[in-house]
């Protein structure tokens, strides 16, 4: 039996999907009359506290998220295996985040803005994208496509992963100490971290001071589309205003939904998006987790299952 327990998005629907795709198999939702000890397989986004609750056969947590830093924190987290939702159309869809913002910064949108409110004729030419070197935190997957599309774009390319990788096209740095020199070549930093003890407010001061100043009129640029835990919001707001940083798209925050006082929001040279970099697609995430189960109880392995000691 699969067991539906999704907050913050449509339960309904996609119980009906799951229905359709794995009957006969059971798919039930939190309201229905069921065994929990005959739960094999929990399916969860931002699950309450009892979720978990006499699911005594549970064979695996499914999530909805392909972040499973607040799952990790459950109090009640059983010992089963977590799979996370691995997928092309989810990572498609953060690249589409991460293009459109890269090629916004590099030519150099916030200062063109200023110029047309101000009715101000003043040329410019951003550098070349060869000239412009993106630097991306995190290679897994949502890294790893995001370069893929970049590339044909001509942008120069670097990585900072936990450990080494080596990608046509993209200058690799892996660990701790290599993060110094690996920002300080970056124009504009894209952060597709997952969110863990060691990567908890790596977007502040410290990291913002060591990125390459020479190469964007305004300054360098920061992107975070991963978690709102990897940033430090005052850091930002200091860094805009004082020009360490020349311009921030954020999608994620500390606190979700972003407090209506939040100074970010009046933030001429800060771009907010409200955590919808990328969605889990219902019709994908069906086929995606369908198959998992479908496989599993055939006797296969799980697959894209989280290292809880490494905590992603
Ligand atoms: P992966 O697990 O595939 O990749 C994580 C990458 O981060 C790996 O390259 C890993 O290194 C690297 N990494 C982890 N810890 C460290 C560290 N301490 N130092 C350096 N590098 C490190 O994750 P995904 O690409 O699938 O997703 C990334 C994150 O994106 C998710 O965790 C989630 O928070 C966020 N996300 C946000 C969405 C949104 O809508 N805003 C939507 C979907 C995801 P290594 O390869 O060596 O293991
Ligand atoms: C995810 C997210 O982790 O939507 O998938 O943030």
């Amino acid at each position: 039996m699969l067991l539906l327990h999704l907050s913050d998005v449509d339960e309904a629907n996609w119980a009906e999907q799951f229905r359709t795709a794995l009957a006969p198999y059971r798919v039930v939702r939190r309201g229905d009359d069921f065994d929990p000890a005959a739960v094999r397989y929990i399916f969860v986004w931002k699950p309450k506290p009892d979720a978990f609750e006499g699911l005594t056969g549970l064979r695996a947590v499914l999530s909805l998220g392909a972040g499973v830093d607040a799952l990790l924190r459950h109090e009640a987290l059983p010992d089963a295996p977590i799979v996370r939702f691995v997928d092309a159309d989810l990572s498609q869809r953060m690249s589409d985040y991460v293009v459109a913002h890269v090629t916004m910064h590099h030519r150099l949108y916030t200062r063109f803005q200023a110029d047309q409110k101000a009715r101000r004729w003043s040329q410019l030419y951003p550098p070349a994208a060869s000239e412009t070197t993106v630097g991306i935190m995190g290679m897994g997957v949502l890294g790893q496509d995001a370069v893929r599309r970049l590339l044909p774009l001509g942008f120069a390319l670097r990585s900072w992963s936990r450990t080494p990788k080596s990608i046509e096209g993209v200058e690799g740095f892996a660990g701790d100490g290599t993060f110094d020199d690996f920002l300080a070549g970056t124009d504009i930093l894209v952060n597709l971290l997952p969110l863990t003890p060691q990567t908890t407010g790596i977007l502040g001061s410290a990291t913002f001071g060591k990125l390459r100043r020479d190469r964007l009129a305004g300054g360098p640029v920061i992107i975070n589309a991963a978690r709102g835990g990897h940033q430090r919001e005052a850091d930002i707001v200091a860094a805009l205003a004082d020009g360490t940083l020349g311009a921030a798209s954020l999608d994620v925050f500390e606190t979700e939904p972003l407090p209506a006082d939040s100074p970010l929001w009046a933030i001429e040279n800060c771009y907010i998006t409200p955590h919808i970099a990328a969605i889990s697609n219902e019709t994908s995430g069906v086929r995606y987790f369908g198959e998992i189960i479908r496989r599993h109880e055939a006797g296969d392995a799980l697959i894209n299952v989280v290292d809880r000691q490494r905590g992603y």
